[in-house]
């Protein structure tokens, strides 16, 4: 275990990543950081967190912001109830820990948006707690270096990785280690290619001596995406344009135009919009097609173009947006492609 992590930070000596969130000891920074690191790549956190920071350089800061100024920041980075989670987290800090985040991983859990994982990062890189921090690098990097060939997600294999994950935790710079393994993970232990030539673990990797690296973890098969189509109405009343604000689960507190499931004709879509929005429009024109994709679903949008009368109201749930405040509401990159449709004409 030892020689394992010692060569572990040997090789982080060398070859740590330079990155902004590093080389602190500010545990909002951290909590940042790593809630931005959740599911995405770190080469698009490095243009966000900065500005994010400048935005809200204190928890206080981000505690007292607007919700939709929160979303705002993270406009384009997805998953956005990360920044839901933590807007509403650092609320609960200023109201029951002073403002100050706690060291102890199981107090860093119950605080909303910190999960086992983020609990353990912020744990070991802002307060030095010798925790694991398990994402799945650390998931790749334990199943190749001990040999777990079960379903890495089925509970008692996962037990078993948190366990070997922890057991290699150092008391000294367990900050470090943690980011050496996600380090491994995203540059060396890769998904798919593993490039066990230059990997610091491979005199120690079963994976590498038994020749299956590129095979492990053994993960479930992905359900396949759901495919939905959609039209996506760019409705405008004088200067305005129809928009709503979402309350489903995808993408809370986000403003999209219309949408309206299905595959429609013209003449079947405006039916549509007279029974499910209560206008009455101008002949619809088709103005192109988008896709976007999520992690469980796949948007399939048609995009039509309409106007109704400028003293139109909205149906409710809806508001007219005047187009010059459009650019300052947090809106999703799955609406880009419409909101270029309203921009070339503006
Ligand atoms: N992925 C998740 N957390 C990270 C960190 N602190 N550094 C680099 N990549 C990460």
């Amino acid at each position: 275990m030892d020689r394992i992590t010692a060569a572990l930070l040997a090789w982080y000596d060398r070859c740590a990543r330079v990155l902004p969130w590093r080389g602190f000891h500010d545990a909002y920074r951290t909590w940042v950081s790593e809630a931005m690191l959740q599911q995405t790549r770190v080469e698009t956190v490095l243009s966000y967190y900065p500005r994010f920071l400048e935005r809200f350089p204190t928890l206080a800061s981000l505690a007292e912001a607007p919700e939709a100024d929160v979303l705002k920041a993270w406009e384009g980075l997805g998953y956005y109830s990360r920044a839901r989670n933590l807007w509403k987290g650092a609320k609960q800090v200023m109201d029951q820990y002073g403002g100050v985040l706690p060291r102890d991983p199981q107090e860093l859990r119950k605080i909303c948006g910190i999960g086992p994982y983020s609990a353990g990062a912020i744990a070991s890189i802002a307060f030095d707690v010798p925790v694991p921090a398990v994402d799945g690098n650390v998931i790749r990097v334990i199943s190749r270096l001990y040999g777990i060939r079960t379903d890495a997600l089925e509970t008692e294999t996962r037990r078993r990785i948190e366990s070997l994950a922890a057991a290699l935790v150092p008391a000294d710079r367990p900050g470090d280690h943690n980011q050496a393994v996600m380090d491994l993970g995203a540059t060396v232990c890769v998904p798919g290619t593993p490039d066990c030539g230059r990997c610091p673990l491979s005199d120690f990797c079963d994976a590498c001596r038994a020749g299956d690296a590129a095979d492990l973890p053994v993960l479930p098969k992905a359900k396949p995406q759901k495919n939905i189509p959609y039209a996506v109405l760019l409705i405008r009343s004088g200067d305005r344009v129809l928009m709503r604000l979402r309350t489903e689960k995808l993408l809370q507190g986000l403003w999209c135009f219309p949408m309206i499931e299905g595959d429609f004709t013209p003449e079947a879509l405006e039916a549509q919009i007279r029974k499910k929005l209560r206008l009455s429009v101008a002949p619809l024109s088709d103005a192109g097609s988008a896709r976007h994709v999520f992690t469980h679903q796949v948007w399939r949008m048609r995009l039509y173009e309409t106007d109704a009368e400028a003293s139109a109201s909205a149906p409710e749930g809806y508001e007219f947006i005047p187009l010059g405040r459009l650019k300052d509401l947090p809106l999703p990159v799955a609406m880009n492609a419409a909101l270029a449709v309203l921009t070339r004409q503006a």
